[in-house]
């Protein structure tokens, strides 16, 4: 997936970041509608808080 045009979602970035490692979530579900960036905002959250983690398992 190419990250390198992801504009904006500065506040979500946070907010999932605060709640993942801050909060330590064990279970978030991003919902909206089709299309409109959950799953590139998902692997861009990973990717920012990459260093939190051992490892990051992916499954579709
Ligand atoms: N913040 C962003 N900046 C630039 N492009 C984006 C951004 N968010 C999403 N896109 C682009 O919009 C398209 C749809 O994004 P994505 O696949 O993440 O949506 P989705 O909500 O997961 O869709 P679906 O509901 O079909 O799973 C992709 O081409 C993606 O690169
Ligand atoms: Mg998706």
């Amino acid at each position: 997936m190419n990250l390198s045009r992801f504009y904006g979602r500065s506040t979500e970035l946070e907010t999932l970041s605060q709640w993942i490692v801050g909060d330590r979530a064990r279970l978030i579900t991003l919902l909206a509608m089709g299309g409109i960036g959950k799953t590139v905002l998902a692997v861009k959250v990973a990717e920012h808080n990459q260093d939190a983690f051992e490892y990051i398992f992916w499954r579709q």
